[in-house]
């Protein structure tokens, strides 16, 4: 019998400020597509990851939660943590969107947890408020 698969989630709450900002448009373009949110202001962020992957007897787990957290801590928190989220370096080059937040969380963590075993990031979810939330479930996803 093949081994069972499931999925864990580790959530982890971090809060910065950020603003909404293209810098291919003018700032009355900004302002008029991002609107407030072109403002400085800031969100106690909750990010979730979730990972997949069978359940092996010998284990019991997909991955072990406590790998997981080390890993959200040190790639997330961390660098992000009462921080400006458009100058973090994860965020090189995107616009701080929830969506990019939860991609470029995905690209930085998709091959460490692969590193680990069989089981593979699923989804990364990203709260800016109780809400509303974005979801990014990978590159093969459509
Ligand atoms: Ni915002």
């Amino acid at each position: 019998m093949s081994e069972p698969i499931a999925e864990i989630t580790h959530r982890l709450e971090f809060a910065a400020a950020h603003r909404l900002e293209s810098p291919d448009l003018s700032e009355a373009e900004n302002r008029a597509l991002f609107g407030p949110c072109f403002g400085l202001h800031g969100h106690n962020y909750q990010v979730e990851v979730t990972v997949k992957g069978p359940v092996p007897a010998r284990s019991g787990m997909v991955m072990n939660l406590v790998g997981l957290r080390a890993l959200m801590l040190s790639e997330i928190f961390e660098p992000c943590d009462h921080g400006f989220l458009n100058d973090a370096p994860l965020m090189a080059g995107r616009i701080s969107t929830a969506e990019n937040l939860a991609i470029a969380i995905w690209e930085k963590l998709a091959p460490m947890v692969s590193e680990q075993g069989t089981s593979r990031i699923s989804r990364v979810r990203i709260f800016e408020s109780s809400n509303g939330y974005a979801d990014y479930y990978g590159p093969d996803s459509q």
